[in-house]
């Protein structure tokens, strides 16, 4: 078998970003025209009054401070609450296609590597913008790449299910260099009018390189040392939108149509099914926790991620040692563990191990087992 190395990674974060204070403004004053509009048929008790959001209690519940965004204007206005990104002409490089590609060329340029010498490109998201022609083909298309692509979906686990299949791909030799994208418009998918929710999700992409260990030029790169992924159903995080919502015409505008979640339920049963997965994983190739340099955790809640972190390493995990951007980012769906590992992989020496985990919908969560080469 092929022995696989992390070459590069990239990011692209978009220019607008919106704090708390400005989305619970937006929230607010949605809710406070709704109760309003409605004060008549709240008082008869025929509608209930929408409650208000809180920026203490964002912070408090998930540690989420900002979210990067697509389109912010759209996205505040509290007659819209939803950004607004004008469709394009099938001659222009699609919204999901041009955030891969930046994020792409940054990965390119860590790896020392042109694009034309990566032979498979995956996109792994939560959220394709189309059903086809695949978002990886055009971005092949875009960057002058040969061989072949696909899109794969396995929800926030996106990136180390895309990981896994790269690496994979490299172990039996049907691919030497692949490009893994995850790219997200997640505020194409939240409902900025859910009080549960409306403060969850951020946009981003990221971009991964794995390539056959012989032929790296970035010899500082990471050893992929074992991955591991397990899923199990559940309804607990869910979006119903698809293509056969247009048969149903009676539903199609329906909540479930966007992003839903029982969020309590989510981190009560992910946290331990995540800290097994790990710990199984250390304990199938003779590691111990506290070999671990790093946790670059799936960015989803701050009080789950230290939960554990905890559970894994036995005592409560340093910043240094599980390493944040959800504040900054909120949830970036399958991006959020390659943020936390493309800013914070740097210190890292030679023989320096570490894990890149995700998880989410599905439910599904992944491990991968790095050590730092050179
Ligand atoms: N502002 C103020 N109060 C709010 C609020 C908001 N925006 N949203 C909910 N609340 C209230 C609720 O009404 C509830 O009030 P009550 O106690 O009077 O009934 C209280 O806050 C607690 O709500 P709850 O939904 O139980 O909060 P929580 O502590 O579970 O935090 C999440 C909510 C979503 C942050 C948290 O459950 C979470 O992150 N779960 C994991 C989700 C996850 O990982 N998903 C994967 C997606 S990839």
């Amino acid at each position: 078998m092929n022995q696989v190395i992390l070459t590069g990674t990239g990011l692209f974060t978009p220019s607008q970003s919106i704090s708390n204070d400005e989305l619970v403004a937006s929230f607010n004053a949605y809710v406070e025209k709704f109760n309003s509009e409605n004060a008549a048929a709240i008082e008869a008790g025929e509608v209930e009054a929408l409650a208000p959001s809180s920026v203490a209690f964002i912070e408090k519940a998930s540690g989420i401070k900002s979210r990067y965004v697509m389109d912010k204007q759209g996205t505040l206005d509290p007659d819209i609450m939803c950004p607004r990104i004008p469709e394009r002409s099938n001659d222009q490089p699609s919204l999901l296609a041009e955030m891969g590609v930046t994020a792409a060329k940054q990965a390119l340029a860590e790896a020392q590597l042109e694009a034309d010498e990566i032979d498979a490109v995956l996109v792994a998201c939560s959220n394709l913008q189309r059903a086809y022609p695949a978002i990886s083909i055009e971005i092949q298309d875009l960057l002058g790449i040969n061989g072949f692509a696909f899109d794969m979906n396995v929800a926030c686990s996106s990136a180390t299910f895309g990981i896994q299949t790269g690496y994979d791909m490299i172990r039996s030799g049907s691919a030497k260099r692949v490009l893994m994208l995850n790219t997200e418009v997640c505020s194409g998918h939240l409902n900025f009018r859910d009080r549960d929710s409306h403060f969850i999700f951020g946009d981003v992409a990221t971009a991964v390189i794995l390539e056959d260990a012989e032929i790296a030029r970035n010899k500082q790169g990471f050893e992929i040392v074992d991955t591991r992924l397990v899923t199990k159903f559940s309804n607990n995080i869910r979006n119903n939108f698809g293509f056969l919502n247009r048969t149903a015409p009676e539903t199609r505008d329906e909540k479930d149509k966007l992003f839903i979640q029982e969020g309590r339920k989510v981190f009560r049963e992910v946290v331990p099914m995540v800290a097994q997965m790990i710990t199984d994983h250390l304990a199938d190739n003779n590691l111990q926790a506290n070999g671990l340099r790093r946790m670059w955790l799936h960015q989803a809640n701050r009080n789950m991620n230290d939960f554990i972190a905890k559970k894994v390493l036995g005592e409560e995990p340093t910043d240094d040692m599980q390493p944040t951007v959800l504040d900054e980012y909120a949830n970036t769906s399958s991006a959020g563990s390659i943020i936390a590992f493309h800013k914070h992989k740097s210190d890292f020496e030679s023989g320096d191990m570490g894990v890149i985990c995700s998880f989410g919908a599905g439910y599904s969560a992944g491990s991968i087992i790095v050590r730092r080469a050179g």
